[in-house]
């Protein structure tokens, strides 16, 4: 089940997989029966509070779209969320997040020391439960998406605090760490239906689209979203100094004497009380947050867009709606 923020939306687009996606909440909660009983735990308590979910989703929808039939998509829809589950209790170590779904992060109760180690089992866990089914083309895709986002996450830290980061970079870092997962979820969709590789690769490059505006939303909400709502602190990537596309677009928009400015003031974010609201101020002055939007939004057209080569059925219809809420979003 997903959260009650989200179900309105959400359970009616899911409507046509909802028993798949049941089926993938019982194996997330079965690895809270672990037999050491600190990784039950800590299992217990990362998956008894669903997230959206939208990995397995598009898994299986794009599998579904595909003609396909069996039932393995649930078991590879089950691993591509534990490896998205993995990386986010690392994620939040390394941006130093106390919250995520409205409870407290895992290493803020467990400390990061346990935490890594649990995230590395996870990882292993998955891909141990992946060589089993002796499926090494879908397993290599697996072990390479993971690389991927390590390093996407590795250049993202390593620009932090960084106002020379270019929109380039910064699309790079967001296709790296989200969005060839998302790439990835429909690709092994199509390749369990055995769709023909320009199908296979017309499904990757939606997730690809989506994942990029997906990302992008993501770094519009911590300015503009609710904290309540979407279950984090907002303007953490600004405290933490991740710089996302609205302030890339402030930074660039912004010319002499008030660049200097304003990257000073992004430079004293710690000590400023008045840091936040200044650089707030300075991204609408610049319209930045339009401007973020509007990539976004391109990039929901594109992934709509190539759907739109697939046959008008239900499930396309379902991956054509997850496109539409990926810009409606709030949390
Ligand atoms: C969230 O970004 C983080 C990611 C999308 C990917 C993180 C990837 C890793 C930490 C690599 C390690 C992976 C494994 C499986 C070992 P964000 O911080 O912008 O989003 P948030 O606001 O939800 O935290
Ligand atoms: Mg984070």
């Amino acid at each position: 089940m997903t959260d009650a923020s989200n179900a309105a939306p959400l359970d009616n687009i899911y409507r046509t997989i909802q028993s798949d996606l049941d089926a993938v909440e019982i194996s997330l909660k079965d690895l809270g029966g672990s037999s050491n009983p600190l990784i039950a735990e800590i299992n217990r308590y990362l998956f008894e509070k669903s997230g959206k979910r939208i990995r397995p989703a598009l898994l299986m929808l794009s599998a579904k779209l595909c003609g396909y039939e069996g039932r393995d998509h649930v078991f590879w829809s089950t691993l591509v969320e534990i490896i998205h589950t993995a990386s986010l209790i690392h994620d939040d170590i390394v941006d130093n997040s106390t919250l995520r779904r409205g409870q407290d992060t895992v290493h803020s109760r467990w400390g990061a020391n346990i935490t890594v180690l649990l995230g590395d089992f996870l990882y292993i866990q998955s891909i141990a439960m992946a060589l089993k089914t002796k499926s090494y083309d879908l397993i290599n895709i697996l072990a390479d998406v993971t690389a991927q986002m390590i390093e996407g996450e590795l250049i993202e830290y390593s620009m932090s605090g960084n106002p020379d980061l270019t929109e380039d970079l910064y699309l790079e870092i967001i296709d790296k760490k989200t969005a060839q997962l998302f790439a990835d979820s429909c690709q092994i969709g199509g390749r369990l239906a055995g769709a023909s590789p320009a199908d296979v690769g017309r499904l990757k490059d939606f997730g690809l689209h989506l994942g990029l505006a997906f990302q992008i939303v993501d770094d519009l909400l911590d300015y503009t979203g609710d904290a309540t709502t979407l279950g984090k602190p907002v303007l953490s990537d600004f405290r933490e100094g991740r710089i996302t596309l609205p302030l890339i677009h402030s930074f660039r928009q912004t010319a002499g004497k008030a660049r200097e400015d304003l990257i000073c003031g992004y430079r004293d974010r710690a000590v400023d009380p008045n840091a936040a609201a200044k650089i707030m101020s300075a991204v609408a002055k610049t319209a930045s947050l339009d401007y973020a939007f509007d990539r976004a939004s391109s990039y929901v057209a594109k992934a709509k867009e190539i759907l739109a080569a697939f046959p008008a059925t239900e499930h396309r219809e379902s991956l054509d709606r997850i496109a539409d809420l990926v810009l409606r979003r709030k949390k």
